[in-house]
């Protein structure tokens, strides 16, 4: 039943939409979270010492977040692949379909996203990238995740690297939740436009959220 699922393109588009909307659920989540930052350095260390404290749970969920991850790109590329092939090629004239930039730039967004997502946790995860900055601890004996993350965003390279990606991540967050809308029927012709509204409202929110913490820090208003 389930690969019966998966071999027609409804059925991925289907994972793709339910996948997008994990992730996007963890953005969001990730965000409330890092916003304990502007609380200072206990309420963020804190709430980085109290995930710790999850122990295996943490690695349950990481998983789990994996395997996700994993189908929307393995989805991801094929049902590009096959648009790409049934796409009609050579025609005198282009007639050209509703389409954003957002909507055509799809697979370059989530690869680039995916870049983004290796160097993250090379930097804040495993902490390789910026190793003289990023093993501190604080009065309390926890992991200084402010420190860590104030003394990274104070180096315009990496600030500029995080607000470019989170301009990235909301083309394709726009585009993918009004795609996951259509995916679920839950549009007709009288409600594209109030959906697509929409859809740019949640991802504006979302990048500029995360936007505001690497500008904050490198305009010296968030500093040690
Ligand atoms: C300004 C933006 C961001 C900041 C300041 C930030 C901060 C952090 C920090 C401090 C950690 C390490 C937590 C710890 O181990 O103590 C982390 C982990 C992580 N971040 Fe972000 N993050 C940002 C944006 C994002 C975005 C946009 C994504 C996804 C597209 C993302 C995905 C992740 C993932 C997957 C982890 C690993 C979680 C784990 O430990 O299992 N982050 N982030």
């Amino acid at each position: 039943m389930v690969t019966k699922l998966l071999k027609n393109s409804v059925g991925r588009k289907l994972v793709m939409a339910l996948t997008g909307f994990c992730m996007a659920g963890f953005v969001v989540v990730h965000l409330v979270g890092n916003t304990a930052i502007f609380l200072g350095p206990e309420a963020i260390n804190l709430y980085a010492a109290k995930l710790k404290s999850l122990g295996p749970l943490i690695w349950v969920a990481r998983g789990g977040l994996l395997a996700i991850l994993a189908a929307h790109i393995f989805f991801g590329i094929t049902l590009t692949l096959e648009n790409n092939k049934a796409k009609p090629q050579n025609y005198a004239v282009k007639k050209r379909q509703a389409t954003t930039l957002s909507s055509e730039t799809m697979i370059y967004s989530g690869l680039l996203i995916l870049a983004f997502v290796v160097y993250h946790l090379l930097h804040f995860t495993v902490r390789v990238t910026n190793p003289d900055i990023s093993e501190a601890v604080d009065a309390l004996g926890q992991h200084d995740v402010f420190f860590m993350v104030v003394s990274s965003f104070q180096m315009i390279a990496i600030s500029c690297i995080y607000i470019a990606a989170m301009v990235v991540l909301f083309l394709h967050v726009r585009h993918g939740i009004h795609s996951l809308i259509q995916t679920f029927g839950l549009n007709d012709d009288k409600t594209i436009p109030l959906f697509k509204n929409a859809s740019l409202g949640v991802a504006a929110v979302l990048a500029l959220g995360f936007i505001s913490i690497p500008l904050l820090i490198y305009l010296g208003i968030v500093k040690l």
